[in-house]
């Protein structure tokens, strides 16, 4: 848990700037890149749903913006009870840039969940 502290922290405060104020449900990414470099994202709605972006989404945004080409740690955040999964959509977004190493981290009630994208994603497309 030491180990992910920072990636911890720094999803939270993406998740704080988290733009939900129809789900009230914000989200806060952090991807690591092949270059060790961490670019974080948080979801966004709009009041045309279908157009809100998700967390992981605008953190691998902010990976391909500033020069990254491979995840190779996904951590996600979210406020709620529940643990929260990145969705089918984020999977295969996920999934571009991923390899059989790609650790998906959720952290939720001070614990951390640890996924490979096969499990997540199995019999995927690409
Ligand atoms: N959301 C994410 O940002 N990531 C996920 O993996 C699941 C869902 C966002 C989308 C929407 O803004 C809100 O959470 C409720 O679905």
């Amino acid at each position: 848990m030491k180990q992910y502290k920072n990636l911890i922290q720094a999803a939270q405060k993406a998740m704080n700037n988290a733009y939900a104020p129809y789900s009230k449900f914000q989200v806060g990414a952090v991807v690591v890149d092949e270059k060790q470099q961490v670019h974080v994202g948080c979801n966004v709605e709009n009041s045309a749903y279908p157009l809100g972006v998700c967390a992981e989404s605008s953190a691998i945004s902010a990976m391909v913006l500033a020069g990254g080409t491979r995840i190779k740690k996904i951590l996600l955040v979210a406020t709620g009870t529940q643990m929260v999964t990145p969705c089918g959509g984020c999977r295969q977004k996920i999934k571009e840039f991923a390899d059989d190493e790609t650790q998906i981290l959720i952290y939720h009630a001070g614990q951390i969940k640890q996924f490979k994208l096969e499990e997540l994603l199995p019999y995927s497309f690409s």
